[in-house]
């Protein structure tokens, strides 16, 4: 496990994403219902960035075309089955969210 510091709780609000670049790796952290996610950044479809779309408990909307992923497991719930996003796991530590990548 590499637990790698990203971002500390204050440069993420509730309801809302927020854009990573980790090693080059995009990823879009999202706080949602006091719960924080990360997942994979771009969108299956044509590669928009999830971080800026809309959250709905465990649900993202691609703010591109409008396709949802669940952000827990990064399944894709539209259109397809069997598309994943890569997740990462998060742990709070005081102020400082770090993702296991
Ligand atoms: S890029 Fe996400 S739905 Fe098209």
């Amino acid at each position: 496990m590499t637990w790698i510091k990203v971002a500390s709780k204050d440069d993420i609000q509730e309801g809302n994403g927020k854009e990573l670049n980790i090693n080059g790796q995009r990823i879009a952290l999202f706080l949602s219902k006091n719960k924080y996610y990360a997942i994979e950044a771009l969108c299956r479809h044509q590669d928009g960035s999830l971080a800026p779309g809309k959250v709905n408990g465990e649900i993202v909307e691609c703010p591109l075309h409008f396709w949802h992923y669940n952000i827990r497991t990064g399944e894709l719930l539209d259109y397809m089955e069997g598309i994943k996003l890569t997740t990462f796991p998060v742990q709070i530590r005081k102020n400082e969210i770090y993702l296991d990548i």
